[in-house]
C-alpha cells in the first residue's frame, strides 16, 4: 500500500519533470525595441507562466514574427498586446518588467 503511493507519487512527479521539456518546444519570439533601436530579443514559453524581464531597455516598440498571443507589463503600469506577428508602440516609453505568452 505504501509502495504504491511512492510510486503514484513518483509518477505524477515524472509528469511535472516533463512538462517543461514539451514546454520549450513551444516558445515565442518577442523583440523589444528601445528609441535608438537598441534591440533584445526574448524566448517567452508559450504556456502563459509570466517570465520577469531584467532590463532596463526603455522600449518604445514590441514585435513579434508570430507563433503566440502574449501581454507584456511595462514599468509605468503600461500593458502591451501581441496577437501572432505583430508590431506595437507603447504610448509611454518604459522598460517591460514581466510578460506570458500562450500559443493560441
Ligand atoms: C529605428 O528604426 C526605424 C525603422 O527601421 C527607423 O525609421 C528609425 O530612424 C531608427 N531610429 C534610429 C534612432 O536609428
Amino acid at each position: 500500500m505504501k509502495t504504491s503511493i511512492v510510486a503514484a507519487i513518483a509518477a505524477l512527479a515524472g509528469l511535472s519533470a516533463a512538462s517543461p521539456i514539451e514546454n520549450r518546444q513551444f516558445q515565442v519570439s518577442v523583440t523589444l525595441w528601445s528609441a535608438r533601436n537598441i534591440t533584445q530579443t526574448l524566448s517567452i514559453p508559450a504556456d502563459r507562466t509570466p517570465v520577469q524581464i531584467d532590463s532596463n531597455l526603455v522600449v518604445t516598440r514590441i514585435t513579434s514574427p508570430g507563433g503566440g498571443f502574449c501581454t507584456f507589463v511595462g514599468t509605468e503600469g503600461e500593458s502591451v498586446v501581441i496577437y501572432g506577428e505583430d508590431d506595437q508602440s507603447l504610448r509611454v516609453p518604459q522598460p517591460i518588467e514581466w510578460g506570458t505568452c500562450g500559443n493560441n
